[in-house]
This record gives C-alpha cells, sequence and structure tokens, in this order.
C-alpha cells in the first residue's frame, strides 16, 4: 500500500465536469497540439499485427473534442488505409456519457460519418485497467493526466504544486510521482508491443490555478469563507516540473521508449474578446462549482452566491492580466518496448 499519510486528501472520484463542450474551444487548440505525434503513431500502427487499430482516449469529458481531433487525424489516414478502427473514449463514471454519445452520432463533423469506425466509452478511473493486456494500439490523453488520483489540498495554496510548505510539498511531489508511475504502468499493461502513449498535461505554471488561489484570498480577506473553507480548497490538479516528468519517465525506461519530448509554456486564449471572457468565465464556473461542493458544506443557495463571488473573482482577475490564460504543457510521446525487445 502507498503511504500518503499526513496530506489532506478527498477522494476524485465523483469528479465530473459539467457543461464541458460549451467551454472547450481552448482546449481544442491545446489538444491539436499533438496532431503530430498522432500521425507518427497511425503510420506505424499500419505495421503492426492487429488489423484493428484501437485507440483509446483517456479523460475524454463529453466527447466534442476527442471527435474532432480523431476526425481531424483519420480523414487523411482513410484516403490510404481501410483498416478498422475501434476507439475506446475514457472519463469517470459521472460523466455526461450520453451527451458524450449524442456529439459523437450527431455532430456534422464527427469521426462516425468516416468508414469503419466504431466507438464505446469506459467510466472508470485511469487509475485502474481500463482495458485488457496487449489491446490498445494508440494511446492519447489531453489536459487529463495532472490530476490526481485523490485531491490534495495544501494549507497555503489550491494547487498542490506551488505550495510553500516544504513538509507537505515533499509528500505531494511523492504521490504525485506515485500516480504518474501507476499510469504509465496501467497504460503499458494495456498498449500492444510498440504501441505509441501520447500525453500532454499540464506542469508547474497554470494559470488558472493562480487565479483560483487569488481569489479564494480574496473571498477570505472579505469575510466570504472560513479559513477552514478557504484551506481545504484544491484545484485538484499538479503541475509536474521537468525534473519530475524525467524522473518518472527516466523509472519506466525498461518499459517505455522516449519518442518525443516537449514543453511549452501555451496561452489558452490569444487575442481579447468578449466570447473569451465568456468562455473563462463558463470554465471557472464549472470547475469551482464542482470543488465547493466538496468545500461549502452550506445550503445550495450560500453555495451558489459563494460560486457567484468566486467567479467574480477570477473574471476579474482574467480581465486585469489582459485575457491571458497560460499554462506550461508538456507533449510526451512513448513507444512501448516489447517485453522480447
Ligand atoms: C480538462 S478535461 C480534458 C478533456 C479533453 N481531453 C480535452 O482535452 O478537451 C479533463 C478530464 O479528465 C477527467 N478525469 C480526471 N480524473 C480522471 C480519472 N481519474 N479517470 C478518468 N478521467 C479523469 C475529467 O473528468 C475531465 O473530463
Amino acid at each position: 500500500m502507498k503511504t500518503k499519510n499526513k496530506l489532506n486528501k478527498m477522494s476524485s472520484i465523483d469528479y465530473a465536469f459539467q457543461n464541458y463542450n460549451e467551454y472547450s474551444s481552448p482546449a481544442l487548440t491545446v489538444m491539436m497540439r499533438m496532431s503530430n505525434a498522432f500521425q507518427e503513431a497511425l503510420s506505424k500502427a499500419r505495421t503492426l499485427d492487429s488489423s484493428t487499430i484501437t485507440i483509446a482516449d483517456y479523460g475524454s469529458s463529453e466527447c466534442l473534442n476527442s471527435m474532432l481531433f480523431i476526425k481531424h487525424a483519420l480523414t487523411p489516414f482513410r484516403e490510404t488505409s481501410q483498416q478498422p478502427i475501434l476507439i475506446y473514449h475514457n472519463d469517470l463514471p459521472t460523466n455526461s456519457w450520453s451527451k458524450a454519445f449524442k456529439t459523437i452520432l450527431e455532430h456534422q463533423d464527427s469521426y462516425i460519418n468516416l468508414p469503419n469506425v466504431y466507438f464505446s466509452s469506459v467510466g472508470r478511473t485511469f487509475f485502474e485497467q481500463i482495458l485488457p493486456d496487449n489491446s490498445v494500439t494508440i494511446g492519447i490523453s489531453s489536459i487529463s493526466f495532472h490530476f490526481l488520483s485523490e485531491d490534495l489540498s495544501a494549507p497555503d495554496h489550491v494547487l498542490a504544486s506551488s505550495s510553500n510548505d516544504l513538509e507537505f510539498k515533499e509528500k505531494a511531489a511523492k504521490f504525485a510521482h506515485d500516480d504518474l508511475i501507476n499510469l504509465l504502468e496501467l497504460r503499458y499493461k494495456e498498449l500492444v508491443d510498440h504501441g505509441t502513449l501520447i500525453l500532454q498535461f499540464a506542469g508547474e505554471t497554470m494559470d488558472f490555478g493562480q487565479y483560483l488561489q487569488d481569489a479564494n484570498e480574496r473571498l477570505y480577506e472579505k469575510g466570504i469563507v472560513t479559513e477552514e473553507e478557504k484551506t481545504s480548497l484544491s484545484a485538484a490538479s499538479y503541475g509536474r516540473t521537468t525534473e519530475e516528468v524525467q524522473r518518472a519517465l527516466d523509472q519506466e525506461r525498461e518499459k517505455f521508449r522516449v519518442l518525443y519530448f516537449n514543453k511549452e509554456k501555451v496561452p489558452m486564449f490569444t487575442g481579447k474578446s468578449e466570447k473569451h471572457i465568456e468562455i473563462f468565465t463558463g470554465m471557472s464556473k464549472m470547475v469551482v462549482g464542482f470543488q465547493l461542493q466538496k468545500t461549502i458544506k452550506r445550503t445550495e443557495e450560500e453555495r451558489n452566491e459563494i460560486l457567484k463571488q468566486y467567479v467574480d473573482e477570477m473574471k476579474d482577475l482574467f480581465e486585469a492580466k489582459d485575457q491571458q490564460l497560460f499554462t506550461d504543457l508538456y507533449i510526451v510521446a512513448l513507444e512501448k518496448i516489447s517485453r522480447d525487445k
């Protein structure tokens, strides 16, 4: 058993974004950054034994972005190959799956309009094995693997990775390392030999987390939330440093060959517009609203009022910073090393 004592933890098993598709356009731009790595993985997939190319998409949410990304990638592939494609979308059991299915089946730009493409869903945490051994040709995950298996609330910051409490920080770093190793080991089992795993996840700069931190302090100073409510709020994710990611990859070097490794500070919005403010506000309401259900034990009406104040503060911060929302993003592409090499 892992030792994760002395950390203020909460289960994130009930985590699910509501209305994700409505506010997910910045995440689509980010997801498209995995296109080159995905095209290379598809080319390699042709040379592997299995006739069906199985794609697993970890942390798909309501599937709009995954569907558009995969459609974009499969369209040129379909001009030269009719290999069957089976796509598994994965997210938590609480995800809006009916909305995801409706999106895939009814969207005019869906991959389902391409021949010989099938899909299914797996509503189960990706911290467990979710598909059989040696069954996945290409695994992808966009903006999801920085979520931890449990929310860690630092005494001084909503982002566990930004805490200045040295004792907490050390334990959180170990927790995040164990989680990443677990994710890699599970995906290793699921991948076919020489299959590709393409991951995009956040690093230590997460402006969204910092805005939430600043809003949290302001609401506490105004007497709107108590000290306990302020301290227990968590952004539910951990921004790993390059050294932390590399240490995990190093530990897994017998299992994965690194095909590509890149980290960039990416603006989630470019240019100022009313639409960006609307999207940022919607994202804030969605993410913070969910977290407040865990930390604000008051009437629903009071909680909704407090949520409104968080969102207003975050919107002010976003506007004051010229509508910037920078996030460190890693793209890591890995090839499974076959057991018999
Ligand atoms: C920011 S969204 C990314 C959605 C989509 N991949 C995209 O790029 O637009 C992160 C998703 O990860 C999911 N997630 C977080 N922890 C998870 C877990 N343990 N198992 C499965 N999905 C998880 C969340 O529910 C959420 O839908």
